[in-house]
């Protein structure tokens, strides 16, 4: 009978737990522009891509940083709005605007076609290559896309990406890991379980100032004019004019290179 009561105690308290886990959201985020303002918008975005987005403790509170969290902070101030944020996998995000569970995408997201036919996008508002992360051993030996498309090396990309399309086009040989997660990728390669990993320009130069042994190998894949743009529901031409307007001024001002600069240095840990 104790055994049974143990039993329902143990069953009834994972219970409580699951539920209050469910119910105290981790993944969303909130960030007041102005205590006048009532409503807030919610932008969705995957946090494990320094510079763009990452999880950073600030003042003993977990948060979201990086650059697109600062771009959706003006769209917000725009909007006369506060911000929420809302964190997943990266290969959930579009999937989430289009059922309405966020308004808007900020995920250094790549405006391509296939993309662009489920969600609308706005003009580009940074621009970046992409490049193949390596352990510096590897330096001289990784100096071409052929010293790895072979059989014998494996390279990785995140779930759902551009890069994992790359992957596939530039590296048809290699043996292929794609994970959900950036920061796992870069774990495996500087434990050497990769051989390489396709990430965007800025990712890559964080990854070498914050994990040693990694360089990045001298070339690029792909076009060499990419860049990041925010998505919006389909038709909702309303948020996406107000965006660009926004994203117009923050380049003209120079305030997007500001906050780029300033999202490189607090993700260097200076
Ligand atoms: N630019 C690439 C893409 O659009 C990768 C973006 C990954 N972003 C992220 N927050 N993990 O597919």
């Amino acid at each position: 009978m104790k055994k049974l009561f143990s039993i329902i105690a143990l069953v009834i308290m994972s219970f409580t737990t699951f539920t209050l886990a469910a119910c105290s959201s981790s993944n969303v985020f909130t960030y007041v522009i102005d205590e006048s303002f009532t409503e807030y918008i919610t932008m969705g975005t995957s946090a494990d891509y320094a510079p763009y987005e990452w999880p950073m403790n600030v003042g003993g509170k977990q948060t979201i940083v990086g650059i697109d969290i600062e771009i959706a902070k003006h769209i917000a101030q725009a909007l006369g709005k506060n911000l929420k944020v809302v964190n997943k996998s990266f290969d959930f995000l579009l999937d989430d605007l289009q059922s309405g569970k966020v308004d808007f995408v900020m995920a250094a997201m790549t405006p391509t076609e296939a993309r662009a036919q489920k969600v609308d996008f706005s003009n580009i508002y940074y621009e970046a290559t992409q490049v193949l992360l390596i352990q510096t051993i590897n330096l001289n030996i990784y100096s071409s896309i052929d010293s790895l498309n072979l059989s014998s090396k494996r390279v990785g990309a995140q779930m759902g990406s551009i890069q994992a399309d790359l992957l596939a086009e530039f590296f048809p040989n290699s043996q292929a890991t794609i994970l959900a997660a950036v920061p796992d990728l870069a774990l495996r390669l500087q434990q050497g379980q990769l051989d390489g990993l396709i990430v965007e320009k800025p990712v890559a130069d964080g990854y070498v100032i914050n994990l040693s042994g990694l360089s990045i190998a001298p070339f690029i894949i792909g076009e060499p004019d990419g860049g990041s743009a925010v998505a919006v529901q389909k038709g909702n031409q309303t948020l996406l004019a107000l965006i660009n307007q926004v994203i117009a001024d923050l380049i003209s001002s120079g305030t997007l290179d500001d906050i780029v600069a300033q999202m490189v240095i607090l993700n260097s840990g200076e």
